[in-house]
């Protein structure tokens, strides 16, 4: 596939370069090659797309029906897919994940734009008995113009995710992706005029996160903004909002747990716990980066984790192995520093991926390493590492489980796997997270599960039905009728 030397913004239902003519070069990190470019986009541009979202707001998407609404969305779900083997490339270029894994998140992507297209038209609100001779509606109605601001990992399902639910109930959008992974948003919002989207409706700004996100995130146009990336970014936009009295949804990192009983099934568990952490090269908010295993089987799960990592083949990302390059230099270096650094402190490696022969050698490749017996408060197991690292823990009982588990200041997912009925609900209950899954883990993008963290992992929820109401207010409205 021949890949454009120059993308543009996409303001109004036209594309555009930045206002200041200036681009940003776009590096494969399978290759460490320059490969197109992006534009630079800053507050002009994004004054520009608010202010363009807002006039498309008035004149039609607020007149729109919801079916309507879903009709279009649901067209742009089958577009997407039509054109799953362009976009799969498009996003394995542009953030080095292996075509295979590429390709699931296509299919999410447009299985989030059919979810909220069938969702529109069935977002209710209520009646509320009140007084005699009254009756008073609480009805939904949209935000605005909502601001999207998007990470790098996951570049074509968090667009799907955040602007579906949103165009669906009845926003318009101006969405901010990452600097290293535009090409995905931009191409879906193309594809979303093609299928009838209304000009302004849909506004994509390529550029720098302190330059253009920050424009964003500070413009008084925006009525609600959704964030996902890391802590720090989120409690700055987070900030920005708050000046404005803004609400906004944080979806921030993670540090989740997989627990392993003396009961579970081994078989199932085991590949699932190793995809977790390998999936887009551990670039994930869900990673499941903490394996805490019951002492008793510790030493064979150990072994048995780690003789799959030592098959791991990490290669570019249209060889399609298991794993491919992380998304950028300045990650590659950040991930083998904490790599470094647990080696140093004299952390065991139980298990190591091998670099296929032949990988480009500016790739920026990191190998998959397991750590067995990791101190608990050793920063490789308190900080979010967002690369193919594993570390493994040792537990006795249901207590120590759940103290592990809970004991870092994120909140995300978790996992357990025991066949014990009680015990799958007694840690359910325990574990400090927005989602649990027992004997499954990540459940194939969980489309219809509510998502969102608790304690630093962010606030607000994304997803299902609730995502869909995040992207709404209430009116009350109460008549006096006698
Ligand atoms: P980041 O949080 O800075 O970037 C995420 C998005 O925010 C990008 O679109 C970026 O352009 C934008 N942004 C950056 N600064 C901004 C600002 N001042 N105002 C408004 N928007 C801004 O994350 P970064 O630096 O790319 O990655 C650093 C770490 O963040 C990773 O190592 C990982 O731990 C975490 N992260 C977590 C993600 C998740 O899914 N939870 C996704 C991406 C990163
Ligand atoms: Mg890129």
């Amino acid at each position: 596939m021949s890949i454009p030397r120059q993308h543009l913004n996409l303001i109004d239902g036209q594309s555009r370069p930045a206002a200041s003519g200036e681009v940003i070069e776009v590096i494969d990190p399978s290759d460490g090659q320059v490969f197109t470019s992006i534009p630079r986009g800053a507050d002009g541009d994004i004054d520009a797309a608010v202010n363009a979202a807002h006039d498309a707001f008035r004149r039609v998407w607020r007149n729109q029906t919801a079916t309507d609404r879903g009709r279009i969305l649901s067209r742009l779900a089958a577009s997407i897919l039509a054109h799953q083997d362009e976009l799969s490339e498009l996003e394995c270029r542009d953030t080095g994940k292996p075509m295979a894994q590429a390709r699931v998140d296509i299919a999410a992507c447009a299985r989030y734009f059919e979810f909220y297209g069938g969702a529109a038209d069935k977002l209710h609100g209520e009646t509320i008995p009140y007084t005699a001779g009254s009756t008073v509606m609480a009805i939904r109605v949209p935000h605005g113009v909502t601001g999207h601001i998007i990470p790098w990992n996951y570049p074509a399902q968090i667009f799907g995710r955040s602007v579906g639910a949103s165009l669906a109930a009845g926003n318009c959008c101006v969405v901010k992706p990452a600097e290293d992974a535009c090409l995905t948003p931009l191409r879906v919002a193309a594809l979303a005029l093609e299928c009838g989207l209304p000009p302004g409706v849909l506004n994509v700004v390529c550029g720098l996160g302190r330059e253009a996100g920050a424009a964003l995130a500070a413009h008084p146009g925006i009525a609600h903004i959704s964030f996902t990336g890391s802590t720090e970014t989120g409690a700055t936009v987070a900030e920005a909002a708050a000046r404005r009295h803004v609400p906004v949804t944080l979806e921030l990192g993670g540090k989740s747990p997989q627990i392993v009983f003396a009961d579970a099934d081994l078989g199932q568990a085991v590949p699932v716990i190793v995809n977790a952490i390998i999936q887009s090269a551990g670039q994930t908010c869900t990673a499941g980066s903490r394996v805490l295993i019951e002492r008793s089987i510790y030493a064979e799960v150990l072994a048995q984790i780690g003789a799959r990592f030592d098959a791991l083949r990490i290669g570019p990302g249209l060889s399609d192995l298991d794993c491919g390059p992380l998304v950028n230099r300045r990650q590659q270096h950040k991930v083998m520093g904490m790599i470094e650094s647990a080696q140093a402190d004299g952390i065991r490696i139980a298990g190591q991926g091998k670099l296929v022969a032949g990988a480009p050698v500016d790739g920026c490749y990191v190998l998959p390493t397991l750590f067995a017996d990791v101190p608990a408060g050793h920063a490789i197991a308190q900080k979010e590492i967002f690369g193919p690292v594993l570390s493994a823990f040792a537990f006795e009982g249901e207590d120590e489980a759940a103290e592990l588990a809970n004991g870092t200041d994120f909140g995300l997912t978790a996992g357990v796997w025991t066949r014990d009925g009680g015990r799958q609900l007694r840690m359910a209950h325990a574990i400090e997270a927005g989602q649990v899954f027992i004997n499954n883990y990540g459940a194939g993008g969980g489309i219809e599960l509510p998502f969102g963290g608790m304690k630093h992992s962010g606030y607000g929820r994304e997803k299902a039905f609730e995502g869909l109401r995040g992207f709404t207010t209430i009116k009350t409205i109460a008549i006096k009728h006698g």
